[in-house]
């Protein structure tokens, strides 16, 4: 018999070494290059040794270990992913959005911990990415996973794998120093990188990316490892789940921990004491963020101490230890799928972008407005482009600006429509103004929306009529003015969509309730165009009942503070239009009351005083901020030298001590009835 041992496949204790030596040399280098941004030697150089290294695995492929360079590309497609259960949960933060709630945050931290000392805080930027985390056996990278849920996320160790910023073998461990560590970051992808993966997919012709942080998702949760490869992701280090090592008492010891451990950190992660440090440091964050090469969208605040972390232990799925504070207003890039037109309910035709989800402001938007016909023209837009849109507090996000030189080739521009996307009914534009309307007063979208905003909150708030069910009632044709929906019975409720027996019976108390709906609130609920809720309280305050205003002169309205020339000819239009004097007889028919305004009217005993409502109050703030407006007075958000009376109820907060400080008067409910009584 022939010798089947072939002597050419055992490899000589040299060939080991060098592969060691090989392996050791390319990990290094691939920090220098990509964690340090400091490489030492050229691409040549470093592709012979990597060729070398292939070339001794290639003929000796026992010797692959899952640590060698040559594993971040090698792995095959899977199917799906594994779930990959955390063993400490990877939790959510609490989210604030100013000064008043930070300082509430920090209060509430010094309560836990019984000091009235300065805290320690380490603040990190908020990278807008995607959470995961990386497990080390031993000092070898074994296993990376998804956030997922918090307790069980998605297993993408190959895809992870690719990233040259995670190291395969921690660099100083020992492996009895941490026979498991678990490190957690955030895995983003560079807007330069961002940008020319985006150029180059529209050359090839393939789908764009819609902003960074899609970037990245889509790039790790690609089951085709050697597509992660491709894209260029990063992955920043800032926890270590176990927080029981020795030694590793605080966040700014694991900080260093990891970086010595070859991993990449955040650049502007500081260690502050006190809140004055803290807001200063979120100013200057706001005021750099645009030149990073990477989204962010605020701060992180964690206290560094361990052992206060454990302390303060967590409610629900956040740690009570830290806090994001987000950025107010926002802009993000994505990509513009269509353009829909809406027709509003004052006939106002809107054009909508419809957007690849992004997350902005704190929330995830698919919708943005592009205003008008002008707005269009000026940002030349197309379907597919890369626009910047921007989000500010609660407002409906709108397209900032278009990215020409992103636009895919071929593609449409967007036009106005000659026609009512509702009733089809043609448009105008008149003169002056930039809106086109649809003029037709019993197109349904006008109805939809003249439903929806006359049951708001603000209005007559009949909870549970929903934009869903105003577009039904409507299609039925059970509803053709706001009118009607006082004549509503439970058998016409019932046969439509999601309608059971309970919430037809709920949805006609609430409409029977609103019958008598204080005045103020029915003024605002008829949508007459400029007159929203205070020009709506001014109405009632200073005419009195819905009789008076029907029929005042247009001059009586102009005179009244605040009201103007074209809100007075709006009011004087809206009632002498006879559909909708004939929807005000039919309310008073199916008996809505229109009760007289009881307000104290022009008795304004709060006359130009200026108030802050904080605390917990017998009845909800709105309810004290209308008492406040409804006798004259303003009701502010924020305390300043100007405010006169801070209401206070119980568990007063940050406001309280301002005021002291600021030496504004403290009133407590008792005594607003005193203020009001004169
Ligand atoms: S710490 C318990 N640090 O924010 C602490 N998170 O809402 C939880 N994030 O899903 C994480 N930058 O994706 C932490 N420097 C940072 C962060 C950060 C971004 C993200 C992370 C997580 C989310 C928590």
């Amino acid at each position: 018999m022939d010798n089947v041992i072939d002597d050419m496949s055992i490899p000589s204790q040299a060939i080991i070494s060098e592969l060691e030596k090989l392996r050791r040399q390319i990990e290094h280098h691939n920090r220098l290059y990509y964690v340090q941004d400091q490489p030492s030697i050229s691409d040549a150089e470093y592709d012979r040794l990597f060729d070398r290294l292939l070339e001794i695995e290639r003929e000796f492929p026992e010797l692959i270990v899952p640590d060698s360079p040559s594993q971040r590309v090698g792995a095959e497609p899977s199917k799906k992913f594994e779930p990959a259960t955390h063993r400490v949960p990877m939790l959510s933060l609490q989210k604030v959005t100013s000064p008043e709630e930070f300082l509430e945050f920090d209060r509430r931290v010094r309560e836990g911990l019984e000091t009235s000392e300065e805290v320690v805080y380490i603040t990190e930027p908020k990278l807008d990415g995607l959470a995961v985390e990386l497990v080390y056996r031993e000092g070898i990278f074994t296993e990376g996973s998804t956030r997922g849920d918090g307790n069980t996320g998605e297993n993408i160790t190959p895809n992870l794998r690719t990233i040259r910023t995670i190291p395969l073998r921690l660099l100083d461990s020992t492996a009895d120093q941490y026979p498991l560590l678990e490190v957690r970051g955030e895995v983003v992808m560079h807007r330069s990188a961002f940008e020319h993966l985006n150029r180059e997919l529209r050359e090839g012709d393939k789908p764009m990316l819609a902003n960074p942080r899609n970037g990245a998702a889509g790039s790790l949760r690609q089951l085709d490892p050697s597509i992660t490869a491709s894209r260029p992701l990063v992955f920043y280090a800032y926890a270590i789940s176990d927080t029981d090592i020795k030694d590793l008492d605080s966040q700014s010891k694991a900080i260093s921990l990891l970086k010595n451990e070859g991993f990449q950190i955040n650049e502007l992660i500081k260690e502050v004491r006190g809140t004055s440090a803290i807001e200063k440091e979120f100013a200057d964050l706001d005021g750099i963020r645009q030149t990073l090469d990477y989204d962010i969208d605020g701060l992180v605040v964690k206290v560094n101490s361990f052992a206060d972390q454990n302390i303060l232990g967590q409610i629900s799925r956040a740690p009570r230890w830290a806090v994001a504070w987000k950025f107010a207003a926002e802009q993000a890039t994505t990509i513009l799928e269509g353009v829909e037109f809406q027709t509003g309910r004052t006939g106002v035709v809107t054009p909508v972008a419809k957007l690849a989800p992004v997350f902005v402001g704190g929330a995830n938007v698919s919708n943005a407005t592009l205003h008008n016909e002008d707005e269009l023209f000026r940002l030349d837009v197309h379907i597919g482009d890369t626009v910047t849109i921007q989000r500010a507090g609660d407002v409906i996000p709108d397209v900032v600006s278009v990215d020409k030189e992103m636009r895919p080739k071929g593609a449409k521009r967007v036009t106005f429509p000659k026609v009512c996307p509702s009733c089809g009914q043609t448009i105008t534009r008149a003169a002056g103004e930039a809106a086109f309307r649809c003029l037709n007063t019993s197109c349904p979208a006008q109805l939809e929306g003249q439903l929806f905003h006359f049951a708001s909150k603000g209005g007559f708030d009949i909870e549970g009529l929903g934009g869903k069910l105003a577009a039904q009632l409507i299609a039925k044709g059970l509803v053709t003015s706001s009118a009607d929906l006082f004549r509503l019975t439970k058998e016409q409720l019932l046969p439509l969509e999601l309608m059971a027996d309970k919430r037809a019976e709920n949805l006609l108390a609430a409409i029977d309730h609103s019958r008598s709906t204080e005045l103020p609130r029915a003024v605002y609920a008829l949508g007459i165009i400029g007159v929203g809720e205070s020009v709506a309280r001014l109405l009632a305050q200073e005419l009195g009942s819905m009789e008076v205003l029907e029929k005042v002169a247009i001059e009586i309205l102009e005179g009244i503070d605040g009201v103007g020339p074209v809100i007075a000819c709006n009011i004087r239009e809206f009632f002498d239009n006879d559909s909708n004097a004939e929807m005000l007889r039919r309310m008073r028919e199916a008996g809505v009351l229109f009760p007289d305004y009881t307000g104290s009217g022009s008795v304004a005993h709060l006359a130009g005083k200026k108030f802050v409502i904080t605390g917990t109050l017998s009845k909800p703030r709105r309810y004290f901020k209308n008492l406040v407006e409804d006798n004259g007075g303003k009701v502010a958000g924020s305390l300043s030298k100007k405010t006169d009376y801070l209401l206070c109820g119980a568990d007063p907060g940050s406001k309280l001590d301002k005021a002291r400080k600021l030496g504004v008067e403290v009133i407590d409910e008792n005594r607003l009835q005193r203020l009001l009584d004169g």
